[in-house]
């Protein structure tokens, strides 16, 4: 039988009076009365399907659970990063000014689209690892190792200059993860490692950075 970690779901108790559904019955008129939807569920809910930080060995893929669970830890943080820089591209694509607006405009927005991709495809990693995938802003702060930005709006450079530390970052700990999955064994993540997180980063790493210029673009010398 297969060992897992995480608990299976007891039965749902009552639902609060205040929002208690009523029970579809059939109207006079023959048809069936509608059913309204019970809220406030959460507040009087059993424990949950799994805990974060557990790993499920539910999925038969081959691996044991401790280097699941190490795949899984090193994937919530590259997700985490990968959430944090994919948001910072946004903040940047709504806030740039100046001589090259437009070019970093479009820019920004492309490379935010490609790291919510890579989002989509760290996340449905994990849980095919039988983990649980980080999600919510609150908690991607908590877990993030890409410095927090002002809210204020900073000049093109400084921008350029987050985002290639944040790529660093990222890159750092991809290197050491992607070796760390090999040495395990877990050549799905050792692959999603290199060939999704890394490669796309090099890239986007490499169009960042051929903005830092020191070209004169308002007087011709
Ligand atoms: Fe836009």
């Amino acid at each position: 039988m297969a060992k897992t970690t995480a608990k299976p779901a007891a039965a749902p108790k009552a639902a609060p009076k205040a929002s208690a559904a009523k029970k579809a019955a059939p109207a006079s008129n023959g048809q069936t009365a509608s059913v309204q939807p019970i809220l406030n569920q959460q507040f009087n809910a059993p424990a949950p399907l799994q805990k974060y930080g557990t790993v499920s060995q539910r999925l038969p893929i081959g691996l044991d659970e401790k280097t699941r669970q190490q795949s899984v830890t090193n994937l919530n943080q590259l997700l985490a990063d990968t959430i944090t820089l994919r948001d910072l591209y946004k903040k940047h694509h709504w806030q740039v000014v100046g001589p090259t607006f437009y070019q970093l405009h479009l820019l920004y927005d492309k490379h935010y689209e490609e790291q919510s991709t890579l989002v989509d495809t760290i996340a449905e990693r994990i849980q095919i690892l039988g983990g649980v995938a980080v999600a919510m802003a609150h908690d991607v702060a908590e877990l993030t190792s890409i410095p927090r930005p002002p809210r204020d709006r900073e000049e093109a450079p400084i921008q350029v200059g987050r985002l290639l530390e944040a790529h660093q970052i990222i890159l750092k700990n991809c290197h050491d993860f992607a070796k760390q999955a090999d040495e395990a064994g877990d050549d799905g993540t050792n692959d999603l490692a290199v060939s999704d997180v890394m490669r796309l980063n090099e890239l986007q790493v490499w169009f960042v950075s051929e903005h830092v210029v020191d070209t004169p673009l308002a007087r011709a010398e």
